[in-house]
């Protein structure tokens, strides 16, 4: 659905044969919105700006839309839209299920590969940050209609297994009673063995090679450390409120199968070549080259991602792949891409991006750690949003900190800051639907109804009226750039725009029709708020 400024600004367009640059007005009587063109105009043709002005005017067919734009100033163009216009842009929003959020004709089908923790290690910070952000993406893009495959691409394959399983061994581990807390300490064991003797580090080895050839005593064990961390993963899924469940599980060793295959196809068609005893694909512009397959007859992270790349076209029919890690991946993903071009598992036709995140950074402005210096773990940090407030606002909290600014900037985890009720925070926009709530609470109670927006005659309503009238579009540029902070952008305006709507107009205190439609008006900011909030993943309370 085109917005009604984009609407406007086309049929200007179509008249003055340049882009508006329509700006909203800076005060009520100017109207809506302002136009400069006849000024930009006027230079490159030597005629006066007003009078440019005025031939545009005449030429407009804008009359559906507004009143008859006033000519101001210099030479500037004001817009007022027409009330009925705005009003019933607000009633055909709250009468439609999706809330003016157009369907995509063609549904694509888009896969997402986001959270994707490491199995016997407890979530950090970063797949906090992967895992709200890519639910986000999946929650957008699923309301605009497209086709959304989520894929936890948990690392539950390599090396690493080969030293846990043989710790496991070597401590006769109980596994009935592990808990993934209990694997990490495992790991860290495992790890300090290998480091400080030679012989579990050769053991270790041969483990890999065990489990990579199937051998069934090593699997088992292996398939119960997955057991573990699936259960700890899903324990913070839940606790996060976010949509990934076990059937999203597709992880490393999904593509273990294929690998062998793709190595070969790369290898004979000329496209992998063998360098220092590895297998591997140098791509132009790229450093390093992709490792197929390391010298010492093993698999990695570069290859799975190629044969997952591969498995994701073919099987899974994907028109468009986005990656959600930090930024740090970057050069991973980008030669990934290319190889995958090369060899043509990745079609022109299909689009693969990968959205890398800044860091999470302590309140000291430094990459957040323990005071071991060890990576945060994402419990904790829940843990501690939750001492200064609910379960529910705390995790507005951290999720509205995680999307509102551009994902690409590192920001500081600032408890106080993000829990506040006011300033541009998520228990900020929970309250402002709280509040909405509470009116319409209170006008039931002395049984007044709300009506369909009516007159508007208060530039405070009709400005609200105006933004959420553009909550459908809002939505879609957030599905086309992936840049939730402009989602975040458009509820924190609307929540002021509400604020102020309620400071200037008495609702319950009018007179029967103003009052009705005013109701109406709060109810659709109500009913935009929480689906917005909820794309965004968070609870739209009732109270607060
Ligand atoms: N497990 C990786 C990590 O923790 C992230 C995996 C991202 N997805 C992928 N297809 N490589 O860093």
């Amino acid at each position: 659905m085109t917005s009604l400024p984009a609407l406007l600004s086309e049929r200007v367009e179509a008249v003055a044969g340049v882009d508006p640059e329509l700006r909203p007005a800076t005060k009520p009587q100017f109207g809506h919105f302002q136009s400069n063109v006849a000024l930009r105009l006027a230079k490159t043709e030597g005629v006066p700006p007003r009078e440019i002005a005025q031939r545009i005017v005449d030429k407009l067919e804008i009359d559906d839309l507004c009143e008859t734009p006033d000519i101001a100033g210099p030479g500037f163009i004001n817009f007022r839209l027409k009330t009925s216009v705005l009003a019933a842009a607000v009633n055909k929003l709250a009468a439609d299920e999706n809330l003016g959020i157009s369907q995509v004709a063609e549904p694509e089908r888009v896969v997402i590969d986001y959270s994707s923790p490491n199995v016997a290690k407890q979530m950090h910070v970063g797949h906090l940050r992967s895992t709200i952000i890519g639910d986000c993406f999946n929650r957008v893009l699923s309301a605009t209609g497209e086709d959304v495959i989520a894929q936890n691409h948990i690392g539950d394959w390599g090396r690493q297994f080969g030293m846990l399983i043989e710790q496991i061994i070597d401590e006769d581990l109980d596994l009935g009673s592990l808990d993934l807390a209990g694997a990490e300490e495992l790991y860290k064991r495992a790890n300090e063995s290998l480091n400080s003797s030679e012989e579990f580090a050769d053991r270790a080895r041969a483990r890999v090679v065990k489990l990579q050839g199937g051998d069934e005593d090593t699997r088992k064990i292996w398939e119960r450390l997955i057991e573990i961390s699936k259960a700890g993963f899903n324990n913070t899924y839940r606790r996060l409120n976010v949509l990934l469940d076990d059937g999203d599980l597709a992880g490393e060793s999904t593509y273990n199968e294929f690998l062998n295959q793709v190595a070969e196809d790369l290898q004979s068609r000329g496209i992998a070549v063998e360098d220092q005893g590895a297998l591997v694909v140098f791509v132009d512009g790229f450093d390093a080259p992709a490792i197929i397959r390391n010298s010492a007859g093993g698999y990695g992270y570069d290859v799975t991602d190629i044969a997952a790349i591969r498995y994701r076209v073919n099987e899974l029919k994907a028109d468009r792949i986005i990656y959600v890690t930090d930024a740090r991946q970057a050069n991973h993903f980008a030669l990934a891409f290319a190889v995958a071009r090369k060899a043509g598992y990745l079609p022109d036709s299909v689009k693969a991006e990968h959205v890398g995140f800044g860091m999470v950074l302590g309140p000291d402005g430094k990459p957040f750690k323990t005071r071991e210096g060890t990576a945060v773990h994402l419990d904790d940090l829940l843990d501690d949003a939750e001492k200064n407030a609910t379960p529910e606002v705390a995790l507005a909290a951290i999720k509205y900190a995680d999307l509102s600014s551009g994902l690409q900037k590192d920001y500081v985890f600032d408890v106080e800051r993000m829990t506040a009720t006011s300033g541009d925070t998520g228990p900020y926009l929970q309250y402002a639907h709280a509040r909405c709530a509470n009116i319409l609470r209170e006008a039931k109670a002395r049984g007044f109804q709300p009506s369909e927006v009516g007159q508007l005659a208060e530039p405070a309503e009709q400005d609200l009226a105006l933004q959420l009238s553009g909550f459908g579009n809002a939505v879609h540029v957030v599905a086309a750039d992936l840049t939730p902070h402009k989602l975040c952008g458009y509820l924190y305006e609307l929540a002021d725009k509400f604020s102020k709507f309620y400071e200037k107009c008495p609702v319950l205190k009018s007179a029967d029709e103003v009052r009705a439609s005013r109701l109406g008006l709060v109810a659709a900011t109500k009913q935009v708020l929480s689906a917005g909030l909820e794309l965004l993943g968070i609870v739209a309370p009732e109270r607060m």
